[in-house]
């Protein structure tokens, strides 16, 4: 087997597909993936520009090529991951997602969006659901014992940031995550008003597929959670919280009034939480008297 690190790092992108082709993966990154898992069949079903079946030619593995878009240069084209079927399965099943929307594949190669096409999904859940789903359907794909390798980025929109790795349902148990160190980043070039951290690397989730029936999946879920409502909520977070809410300063009045309908005053264990409420304003040194019965938030407590 050949020698792999969890920091794969391929500044030189090897040959094999397309460079131009917006996203594409790096024929070395695919040859040193294939030199240690050393599958006797590939399959890549986002296969793009068809650097995976380059790399495959040039290393004498056999490998199907699928892709939606119409013109793919390997193998077969207008190729749904979502509704079609492989002609038959492989050793090891690969697949490069989109970028969200980063790039609309559909719009690049056929001139409007495909509904079919994952990265004319504009909603981020939806996006993941439908990643998901392929992910599923390539574990079904895979002979038993096999793996399935699957590449995916990272966004950061309005500074928050969507990560794939991080929210993407996981079909089947994660053998390996690699990182792919990106060389010529697509954040790096831009023009950015302020500071940011440029996204350097992507990540490779390697599934394998032991069973026939059964995968031990992971599907991350959404949600919200409001500190009034929470059974997590602590008292400096009550405090905290309701000062912020009440303008960074308040008296004890509106402060009981605020806090008195936060879960955690509510308990029977806490019927003397007016006593905690003051007690966690006199201990917190985020907190300052301003007078007698009324409070504020320190100066460097009002805004990060
Ligand atoms: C990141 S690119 C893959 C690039 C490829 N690894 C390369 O080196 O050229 C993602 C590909 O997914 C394809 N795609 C998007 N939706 C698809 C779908 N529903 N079924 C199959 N392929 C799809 C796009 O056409 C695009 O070529």
């Amino acid at each position: 087997m050949g020698d792999l690190g969890s920091v794969v790092s391929c500044p030189v992108r090897g040959t094999g597909g397309d460079a131009r082709y917006p996203g594409n993966w790096g024929g070395e990154f695919v040859r040193r993936v294939l030199g240690y898992f050393e599958p006797a069949s590939v399959m890549d079903v986002m296969a793009g520009s068809g650097t995976t079946g380059d790399v495959c030619s040039q290393l004498g593995i056999r490998c199907d090529c699928y892709d939606l878009r119409p013109d793919a240069p390997q193998g077969r084209g207008g190729w749904d991951v979502l509704s079609d079927e492989p002609e038959r399965g492989a050793q090891m099943v690969l697949c490069h997602l989109p970028y969200a929307d980063m790039y609309v594949y559909s719009e690049i190669w056929g001139g409007k969006r495909d509904p079919r096409d994952l990265s004319a999904m504009r909603d981020w859940p939806r996006f993941l659901d439908q990643c998901g789903k392929a992910m599923a359907r390539m574990l079904q794909w895979v002979d038993i014992g096999g793996y399935v390798g699957v590449l995916m980025g990272s966004i950061r929109r309005r500074g928050i940031l969507y990560d794939m790795a991080l929210d993407v349902p996981r079909p089947g148990p994660v053998t390996h995550r690699l990182v792919k160190v990106q060389h010529n980043e697509r954040s790096r070039g831009r023009a950015y008003s302020g500071k940011f951290i440029a996204i350097e690397h992507e990540d490779f989730l390697v599934f394998r597929r032991d069973a026939p029936y059964v995968f031990a999946g992971c599907v991350p879920k959404r949600t919200e959670w409001d500190v009034r409502r929470s059974p997590r909520t602590t008292w400096r977070g009550a405090v905290y919280a309701a000062l912020v809410a009440l303008g960074g300063e308040a008296t004890m009045a509106a402060l009981y009034a605020e806090i008195e309908q936060f879960a955690i005053a509510q308990r029977p264990e806490n019927a003397h939480w007016r006593a905690k409420v003051r007690q966690t304003l006199q201990l917190g040194a985020d907190f300052e008297a301003v007078e007698r019965g009324r409070w504020r938030l320190r100066g460097d407590k009002t805004a990060a």
